[in-house]
């Protein structure tokens, strides 16, 4: 079982969502938590429930992630910090584009440079990276997001190749509509949006997504399981479109 081979995990995007149940996951299997996000609030409450370590930082910051990193020797990192600006891509704004490629992929492009090595060296580390369908499928939405995120699929792969020989393990979770507050936090936080996203729809819980990662860390060490694909079962990626020229 791996997870007592493990120690410590550092979380990003932890005051929240998907990543606060990781955080309360890995807590579970006795596993020091080191758990990112700018909200100390959140932060604390959650380090006060489960006894992680709260670093209230924005994951863009460079100085503080390199310092963190050089601190503590990590296990397990989970790359999970993410956000979202939808609108179609002829009317993207430009900041908006800077904090996707910031948050979603540079952010991740450094703590997998910064920890990686380390796990390469020791010969013991598993990278969790949580990308989306948006990596996979076209659908209506943000390219930009979708861009990102495919980035941080293609990145998985690669850094299997990066540590090739070693027990580095890597993870990509790529769920579909996951039941969070990541809709009022990208759409505004109101009874439509809920109602647009959540309401009356069976959606995986952000625990459900937690244990998936659970349950890959836990695989024996010989185990590498590369790609996790999570979505409601009432829900489809895809789709096809033709236009007539005419518009008709
Ligand atoms: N929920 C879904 O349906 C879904 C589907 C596919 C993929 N995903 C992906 O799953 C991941 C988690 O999503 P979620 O649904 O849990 O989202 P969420 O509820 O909106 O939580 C996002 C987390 O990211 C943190 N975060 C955002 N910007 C940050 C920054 N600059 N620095 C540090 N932390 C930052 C937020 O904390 P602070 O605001 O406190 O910093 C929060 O803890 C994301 O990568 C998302 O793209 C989610």
């Amino acid at each position: 079982m791996p997870f007592s081979d493990y120690r410590t995990a550092l979380v990003t995007g932890a005051s929240a969502g998907i990543g606060a149940a990781v955080v309360e996951r890995l807590r579970r299997e006795g596993i020091e938590v080191h758990a990112l996000a700018r909200s100390a609030d959140a932060l604390a409450a959650l380090a006060a429930r489960t006894g992680c370590i709260a670093h209230a930082m924005d994951v863009t910051d460079l100085a503080g992630i390199t310092r963190l990193t050089g601190e503590v020797e990590f296990d397990i990192l989970v790359n999970n910090a993410g956000v979202d600006r939808p609108r179609p891509f002829l009317k993207a704004e430009a900041e908006d584009i800077d904090l996707l490629v910031d948050v979603n992929l540079r952010a991740v492009l450094h703590l997998c440079r910064l920890v990686v090595p380390g796990m390469v060296s020791r010969d013991r580390g598993h990278v969790i990276n949580i990308s989306s369908i948006a990596a996979a499928y076209n659908f209506g939405g943000n390219s930009t997001y979708h861009a990102t995120k495919a980035a941080i699929s293609m990145l998985s792969r690669q850094l299997r190749i990066d540590a090739f020989g070693r027990r580095v393990r890597v993870t990509e979770i790529c769920p579909g509509r996951v039941a969070t507050d990541i809709f009022a936090h990208v759409h505004g936080d109101s009874p439509e949006i809920h109602e647009r996203f959540i309401r009356g729809f069976e959606l995986p819980e952000a625990m459900d997504i937690a244990d998936a990662i659970a349950f890959a860390i836990a695989a024996p060490v010989a185990v590498n399981i590369g790609h996790m694909e999570i979505t409601p079962t009432l829900q489809v990626p895809g789709g096809l479109s033709t236009a007539r020229p005419d518009g008709a």
